[in-house]
């Protein structure tokens, strides 16, 4: 195996989900908080245009960084939405925001430039950044809203560094930055000339009334630093179609195009057409399923109360509960493993996401499974 191959963690989400698995094959009454997508199908209009692409032909090649209707269609997306003024040229649709960000990373990262991210952090980013040739650089966080400050983001600078990861909503906690915490870091990072990755694929999924505010709208300065990472999969639960787009300085969207024709080529021209119908949409789906995942949120949060040991901040976006759980005395994999096993409940344990005390647990499902679960969980650690 090649040095670039080997240095990469195998992801302990899918032993959890495999134990998860043969215990359900097994016929064991499984409750499920470890999914990363939706619950939700794909809304029918979207299906539709899905079935409309393929009848008329939507089947060939189509551009490397996408088709003009769906790049033209993002770049009206973040004037309406983000207020991001970009052109069809600064736009690369890729296969999924995953794919984006890993080419993103391709384009950007030379050897042995650093990258900057707050922990807890997705557990993709450090492979993604180790795989460009570049250094994930943990930076902390305030404990309370899992926001990095100034402080965090200054001692984490060095000649090397190249970018800083923001995810706002986050996963694996929730957390939104405010438009003053983002000022900020913009500050910072146009005062050292460094990018920022802002990967805003939870966007939709915001509560108690807050709006989500893109950091490359701030001013021009920071909007010429940063790449905006977005995508349907959670928007519009659509994870199974794989599109995703990056938006930010040509030059670099045309590495990655240059990237995307010699590995991907397009991404499928059938899930371009769906998402461009997603686009396109009014935004009536996407708020009643934000509404919903609110309602859900605060069931599980209620639920959890009650648990000793277990203290979970309120998340404030996407649809994950990030619970310390050091009060158990356990770590988050031990609790996982054990929990999975004696109670048949799946939770993600921390420790990939930065934070080995935390476990996260996923309210993308349905409000009867969360109230039993959360149920087997407070009596397993009154034991
Ligand atoms: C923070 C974050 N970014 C990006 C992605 C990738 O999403 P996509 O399905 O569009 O590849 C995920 C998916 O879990 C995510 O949690």
């Amino acid at each position: 195996m090649g040095n670039r191959i080997a240095q990469i963690t195998p992801s302990v989400t899918l032993e959890i989900t495999a134990r998860a698995k043969a215990l359900k094959a097994k016929g064991s009454d499984v409750v499920n908080f470890a999914a990363g997508e939706p619950d939700f199908d794909t809304p029918d209009f979207i299906k539709d245009a899905a079935i409309k692409a393929i009848e008329n032909g939507l089947t060939k090649y189509t551009p490397a960084s996408g088709t003009s209707e769906l790049k033209e269609a993002v770049c009206e997306k973040f004037a309406k939405d983000n207020g991001l003024s970009y052109k069809s040229g600064q736009v690369a649709i890729g296969c999924g925001a995953k794919h984006s960000l890993y080419n993103l990373f391709q384009a950007l990262c030379e050897e042995g430039d650093e990258v900057i991210l707050p922990s807890p952090y997705w557990l993709s980013y450090p492979e993604m950044i180790k795989l460009a040739g570049a250094k994930p650089v943990v930076a902390e966080t305030d404990r309370k809203s899992f926001t990095m400050r100034p402080e965090d983001l200054n001692s984490r600078i060095t000649r090397k560094t190249k970018a800083i990861i923001i995810n706002s909503p986050s996963n694996p906690c929730g957390a939104v930055y405010s438009k003053d915490a983002l000022q900020k870091i913009a500050d910072i990072a146009v005062k050292h000339n460094i990018s920022v990755v802002s990967d805003e694929i939870y966007e939709k999924l915001i509560y108690d009334g807050l709006r989500h505010v893109s950091i490359a709208s701030l001013n021009d300065d920071i909007y010429g630093l940063t790449f905006v990472v977005n995508g349907v999969s959670k928007s519009y639960a659509m994870t199974g179609w794989r599109i995703g787009y990056v938006a930010g300085r040509e030059d670099l969207i045309k590495g990655i195009s240059a990237l995307q024709s010699h590995s991907t080529s397009n991404p499928s021209s059938i899930s371009q057409a769906a998402a461009l119908a997603a686009l396109k949409s009014d935004a009536d789906t996407v708020v009643k399923m934000a509404q919903e995942f609110e309602k859900k949120r605060n069931i599980m949060i209620d639920e959890l109360s009650g648990a000793s040991g277990i203290d979970c901040i309120k998340p404030m976006g996407a649809f994950y509960c990030f619970a310390n759980i050091s009060g158990t005395g356990m770590d988050g994999l031990t609790f996982s493993k054990k929990l999975l096993d004696e109670k048949h409940v799946a939770v993600i344990p921390g420790a990939p996401f930065g934070m080995k005390n935390y476990i996260r647990l996923s309210f993308a499902t349905s409000v009867e499974d969360i109230k039993r679960g959360a149920e087997r969980i407070r009596e397993w650690v009154k034991q």
